[in-house]
């Protein structure tokens, strides 16, 4: 990203949040049309419902200090990838990767990396797709590429993220052993009542039926 030196800092700071807003909102309205082709090709509604955010000054701070980084506004652009965060939910996890192609085949979107942490779950039991991507921001001096974070999960893996989120902070990382091991446990509940969903949600397909919407 190209920022003009003559800029004070509070521009270069409002340019910058202008761009990653404007990302959010180019990649939202491509979720949103893509959800509408979904229906015609797989014939069901596969998204549930997408958050999405701009990381606060408060955050871009203390994650650029927790990483050992100055804080500058050069350090938020290079160093951070979810500065702009979309978090899309589904009902199935067959789902997600249908998205997620839908999204990398896009020919304006780049993904920079995936992590798959639905193939490979972290140790705590963490469950969800991400893609940092960028997409260009079409500015009057011309485009700019600028990094969005997409966080890709099913309803139930969102459920357990936002309590693990929670005891995460509530404990400050620390959590008692015996919360971790429930935790972990749930997890693996999170993978049985996904996998029976989809199986249920096939049965009713091979009836005839519209399935679970
Ligand atoms: P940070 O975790 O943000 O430092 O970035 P990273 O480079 O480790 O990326 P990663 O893809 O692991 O995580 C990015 C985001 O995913 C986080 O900011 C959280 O929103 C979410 N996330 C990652 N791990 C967990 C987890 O164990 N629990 C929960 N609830 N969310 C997680
Ligand atoms: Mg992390």
């Amino acid at each position: 990203m190209n920022i003009p030196d003559a800029y004070s800092q509070l521009d270069q700071w409002n340019s910058v949040m202008f761009l990653y807003d404007s990302a959010l909102k180019a990649i939202n309205t491509k979720i949103e049309i893509l959800n509408g082709e979904f229906v015609h090709i797989y014939g069901h509604t596969p998204i549930e419902h997408i958050k999405s955010r701009l990381k606060t000054p408060e955050s871009i701070v203390k994650k650029l200090k927790g990483d050992g980084h100055e804080v500058t506004i050069e350090n938020m652009v290079e160093k951070l990838s979810d500065i702009a965060g979309i978090r899309i939910i589904c009902s199935f996890t067959q789902d997600i990767y249908k998205i997620a192609d839908m999204i990398a085949r896009q020919k304006d979107v780049t993904v920079l990396y995936v992590k798959d942490y639905i193939k490979q779950p972290k140790p705590n039991g963490y469950k969800s797709y991400h893609m940092v991507v960028t997409i260009p921001i079409y500015l009057t001096e011309g485009p700019v590429e600028t990094k969005v974070e997409i966080q890709i999960r099913t309803v139930a893996m969102d459920f357990w993220a936002s309590l693990e989120h929670k005891i995460y902070y509530k404990f400050e990382g620390n959590a008692p052993d015996f919360l971790e091991a429930e935790l972990k446990a749930c997890a693996d509940m999170v993978d049985m009542l996904d996998a029976k969903m989809f199986s249920l949600n096939q049965s009713i397909l091979a009836l005839g039926q519209d399935g679970l919407e």
